[in-house]
């Protein structure tokens, strides 16, 4: 944005630019919760563009016009808790929202695109949401579809063997990820077919998109995405259903559960939490997982690190004694999601070198030195969640601003 001649000239290159209106000034953001709040009248600029605002508040574009109606965001009553992740994890009981708006119709379209897809799926994005691609993948193999994810950051790789025979489906929270929208422009410019889940609505990912589907998730605040994630784990599940059974049948239920249980099974959850962190004397947490509780374990490991600082890594449990075995001695706590044979079987591994299980799932096994109850997988999360968050508080720490990390990275 540069002052000429008493005006102002803004001109966007590669980060969003949403210029706002109201009656007696113009607002010139990057965040378009901000413009939704204050303005009544919105054009999002794209790359390229030049806007040129006088002082009699009149403003007009020196390319093409380029008005949008701004699409709103969804608006979640704000829960008061003393941070913002806390809040955020317990937003997570208005699932429903996924719903909200055309969203169904979203939902219907995207799941269509799967079933008559005779082509290749790529499933990319970064972070947080890269691990929704990875569950993603899982889910699309129960359904008899191979895909392949990428991450973000290593898609530019990928760019000269990629045409429309094609399906790139991508996952952003913020919408705004630079590592995403770099290989996007190129793609879209080759009508490559794209279609992205988000939650910022009016993003730069969305208008590169050819389709989209929305989380519905409310604005995320903290730099550590949790609902986000919940949401985009839960719309995962509501395609896998429609792809499996064509109908949302179980999944309405499931969401009924997860409504009606809420804030019992999640205080239970928090309780068991703090008496677990404070039982251990350890120095590195593992997460482990098989097939789609893998991205889970990885997720679990991921926001533990983000706001503890502590060392966390998250496994395939069949992988571990492939190398990481090696780091496994009595100071070492292992979250193990699930209790089947299998899983069973490589924490046995880790018990018998010294380490300490926590089981996280439906049932209790003998195996494990302790067990968080979860009865649905969207518990399972928020449990792992609650692990970062109260790791995070007991060290004195700032969760909701992680040192070193941003919401939103738009660089290489
Ligand atoms: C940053 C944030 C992460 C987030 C990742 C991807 O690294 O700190 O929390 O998961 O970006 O963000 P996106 O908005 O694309 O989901």
């Amino acid at each position: 944005v540069i002052n000429f001649e008493d005006k102002l000239l803004v001109h966007k290159n590669s980060n969003p630019i949403i210029i706002g209106k109201n009656s007696d000034e113009f607002i010139i953001s990057s965040d378009n919760n901000i413009i939704q709040e204050l303005c009544d009248e919105f054009v999002v600029l794209d790359d390229d563009d030049f806007c040129l605002i006088d002082s009699e508040l009149s403003f007009s574009y020196l390319n093409k016009v380029l008005k949008k109606t701004l699409k709103k965001n969804v608006n979640i009553k704000e829960i008061k808790t003393t941070t913002f992740m806390e809040s955020e994890i317990l937003e997570q009981k208005n699932l429903k929202n996924i719903f909200f708006d055309e969203n169904l119709k979203n939902i219907y379209e995207l799941v269509n695109k799967i079933k008559n897809c005779n082509k290749k799926i790529i499933l990319s994005a970064a972070g947080t949401s890269f691990h929704a691609c990875l569950f993603f993948h899982y889910k699309l193999l129960e359904y008899g579809i191979l895909s392949q994810v990428i991450l973000a950051s290593e898609f530019e790789n990928y760019l000269d063997i990629i045409d429309d025979d094609f399906l790139i489906i991508v996952f952003s929270q913020s919408g705004e990820t630079g590592d995403l929208i770099r290989p996007l422009k190129i793609l879209s410019q080759n009508c490559v077919e794209i279609v992205s889940v988000l939650n910022n609505r009016n993003s730069s990912i969305e208008y590169l998109s050819k389709s989209c589907v929305f989380l519905n998730c409310g604005e995320e605040i903290s730099v550590a995405s949790t609902k986000a994630f919940g949401f985009q784990i839960f719309i995962i599940e509501v395609i896998s259903d429609l792809l499996k059974y064509n109908s949302l049948k179980k999944i309405s239920k499931r969401i009924n559960f997860i409504s009606d249980n809420f804030e019992v099974e999640v205080d239970k959850i928090f309780k068991k939490v703090d008496e677990i962190i404070f039982n251990y004397d350890i120095d590195k947490v593992f997460f482990i997982g098989r097939n789609s509780l893998f991205p889970i374990a990885l997720e679990g490991a991921l926001k533990l690190k983000e706001v503890s600082y502590m060392h966390s890594e998250g496994f395939a449990g069949g992988e571990l004694k492939h190398g990481s075995l090696a780091l496994v001695d009595t100071k070492t706590l292992v979250f193990c999601l699930d209790n089947n044979s299998d899983i069973l079987s490589n924490a046995i591994e880790i018990k018998t070198r010294g380490g300490i299980i926590i089981g996280l799932g439906t049932i209790q096994s003998t195996e494990f030195d302790d067990f968080i109850k979860t009865d649905d997988l969207i518990f399972m999360i928020i449990a792992l969640q609650i692990i970062g968050l109260k790791y995070s508080l007991s060290l004195g720490l700032s969760p909701d601003k992680p040192r070193n990390l941003a919401k939103s990275v738009t660089v290489r």
